[in-house]
């Protein structure tokens, strides 16, 4: 399996796919993968010539320095987890200065209204790094496809703006949540968990579930306060934000439409870990 480093390396390789238009499905990730980071891998290898990894803990992404310094970095395992599935995977591991050249900086993006929202509000500059390295990656890359988890459910859709914004001509794949056997939505950051933490963690699961049931009966009002009080019934998990929003503006909902499609999101914190999840509302 080859790992590239460099961008320029990386580029010449593809460059035989380019010219003979040969698809090219690429997956994002900050590495230390799981169940969730490999089903994006296996959608791309079911439709793409080549699929491309990047493994990439983006600076510029990180609203809290404390998160970055402590985001798990393993890339031997991840290598070795990429070569299991598909040794034909091409993998791209590049330093902080191949990809911003001296200037670890991010720009400043629009999304219409997007970056205002959930995310946005709690983690400021979030979203411009975001759209900073994808934009690069997009560029170095020039995939076909790309694949995003719906357990970022605000970043899928920012991406998908950003492409249609910069018209940059690559079709983005949304992928279902994966999730453990309890429930916790996969993430990098649930390996800062302690197992009693872990196995824990389901209750942000349940509450959500729980709260899309509701929602069938209830108003979105209603159901927010629900959720609220489940959490104010215990101590191991402290409520960041719990919203109802219309899934396309990410808009918080004050009153149902049955034209709109909505999804609960919720961010939690557990021991200075901060954990994300969704839910889609029927
Ligand atoms: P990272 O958190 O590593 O996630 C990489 C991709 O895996 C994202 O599209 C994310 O939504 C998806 N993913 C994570 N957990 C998942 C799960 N449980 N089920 C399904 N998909 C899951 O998201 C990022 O990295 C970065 O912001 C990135 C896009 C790479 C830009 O730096």
């Amino acid at each position: 399996m080859t790992v590239f480093v460099k961008q320029n390396e990386l580029k010449d390789y593809l460059k035989s796919f380019w010219d003979e238009k040969k698809s090219i499905g690429f997956v994002p990730t900050m590495g230390a993968l799981h169940q969730g980071h490999l089903s994006l891998m296996s959608e791309s290898l079911k439709k793409n010539s080549l699929t491309v990894v990047s493994i990439f803990v983006n600076p510029t992404q990180f609203n809290n320095p404390e998160d970055l310094k402590k985001y798990p970095r393993t890339l031997d395992s991840d290598v070795e987890k990429i070569k299991n599935l598909d040794s034909n995977i091409i993998v791209y591991a590049p330093t902080v200065d191949d990809i911003y050249e001296g200037k670890t900086e991010s720009t400043s993006f629009k999304y219409d209204g997007l970056e205002f929202q959930m995310e946005g509000k709690h983690r400021p500059g979030h979203f411009d790094g975001v759209g900073t390295i994808v934009k690069k990656l997009f560029e170095i890359v020039q995939p076909n496809n790309a694949y995003f988890g719906e357990k970022d459910f605000q970043q899928l859709q920012i991406v998908k703006k950003l492409v249609e914004k910069y018209k940059i001509p690559v079709k983005i794949n949304g992928c279902k949540i994966h999730r453990e056997a309890n429930g916790l939505a996969m993430s990098s950051r649930n390996e800062r968990l302690s197992n009693e933490e872990r196995s824990k963690a389901s209750f942000i699961f349940k509450t959500i579930s729980e709260a899309a049931k509701l929602f069938s009966k209830k108003s979105a009002q209603e159901v927010s306060n629900w959720v609220n009080d489940q959490f104010k019934k215990q101590n191991t998990f402290e409520l960041e934000y719990f919203e109802i929003a219309d899934e396309a503006t990410l808009i918080e909902c004050k009153r149902k439409n049955k034209n709109k499609k909505y999804r609960a999101f919720i961010a939690v914190f557990v021991n200075n870990i901060r954990l994300i999840d969704n839910i889609s509302l029927k």
